[in-house]
């Protein structure tokens, strides 16, 4: 149970999941402290959420840069008290098979999706552990349990995230410590996770994308649409904040991908070559039928 007033670090906050965790956390009463590189986002995210009547902060940074991240680090020791909740949402999404994906696009992917968690537990973890107090939330996805086609370098991205979390699971209990960890892992949530490009450095320009102003591709306009029909961020918020309080570890938002992990599981006990049963959004339009 969340107990005492904490302050709840979300990165990413200024738009969609991390956005509705603000919310969600900050309607308890707790302190909001917002890292985002998106600075007008982040700053109409902060007057939202202060009109609500939530304390909130936003502090610019960029999770894929060691010393911004020790930088809002610093910030955040020195101006708000812990026990902390460390939400380490922030993320990037960019379609594109693994022999179209260039190594810029495996760098912008894997610097904010894998190295952003890598660097937000360098900076939080060892003080939560010390001070025996506090809650990390890494957001993962179904993409972190499946390994669908042309999404090959978000996949691995989250598949990493995903195995961190739960070696760090692990690694709590052996220490037998007060401090807890979820992993999220959600299915497809309506956001603006495909204009994810609007935050791409441009010395990282690569190959894919899921958005291009003249993109035709038809499999694109598929997942676009899908998109529009997915879950609302709001309910997953809410499912991160009962997580967190009953101290779950694993969240997942919706069933559709469930027999789809099942039988990858099976083929891995099975040592059975993997085959491909659906793509992502035969996926969701099966369940949705
Ligand atoms: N939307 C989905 O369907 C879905 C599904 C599974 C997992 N996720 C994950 O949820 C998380 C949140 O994404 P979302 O869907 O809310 O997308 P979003 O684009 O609405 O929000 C992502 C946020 O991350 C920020 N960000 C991007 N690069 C950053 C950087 N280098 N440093 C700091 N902040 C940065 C963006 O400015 C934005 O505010 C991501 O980790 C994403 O991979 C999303």
């Amino acid at each position: 149970m969340i107990k005492e007033r904490s302050s709840v670090v979300i990165t990413g906050g200024a738009s969609g999941i991390g956005k509705s965790l603000a919310f969600r956390f900050g309607k308890e009463g707790n302190d909001i402290i917002i890292g985002d590189i998106e600075e007008a986002a982040l700053d109409l995210a902060i007057s939202e959420l202060r009109s609500e009547g939530i304390l909130a902060t936003g502090i610019v940074v960029d999770v894929s840069d060691l010393d911004s991240v020790r930088s809002f680090k610093e910030q955040i020791f020195s101006a708000f008290a812990p026990p902390y909740i460390l939400c380490l949402n922030a993320g990037v999404g960019a379609g594109g098979s693994i022999s179209e994906s260039d190594v810029l696009d495996w760098e912008w992917v894997l610097g904010v999706n894998l190295w952003g968690v890598i660097y937000g537990l360098n900076a939080f973890l060892p003080f939560m552990e010390k001070n025996n107090n506090g809650h990390i939330v890494i957001t993962s996805s179904i993409a972190g349990h499946l390994s669908y086609p042309n999404m090959g370098v978000y996949n691995a991205s989250k598949h990493a995230v995903l195995s961190i979390a739960e070696t760090l699971c692990y690694e709590l209990q052996e220490k037998s410590t007060e401090v807890g960890v979820s992993v999220l892992c959600p299915g497809l949530v309506k956001t603006n996770i495909l204009d994810s490009e609007r935050n791409r450095p441009e010395i990282l320009t690569g190959n894919v994308s899921l958005t291009e102003p003249d993109d035709h591709d038809t499999r694109k306009e598929a997942v676009r649409e899908i998109y529009n029909l997915a879950l609302d961020p709001d309910s997953v918020a809410d499912l991160v904040f009962k997580a967190v309080e009953s101290k779950q570890f694993y969240i997942f938002t919706e069933n559709t991908f469930h027999d789809a992990i099942k039988s990858r599981h099976r083929d891995i006990e099975l040592a059975r070559n993997p085959m491909l049963r659906a793509n992502l959004v035969e996926e969701h339009l099966n369940d949705t039928d």
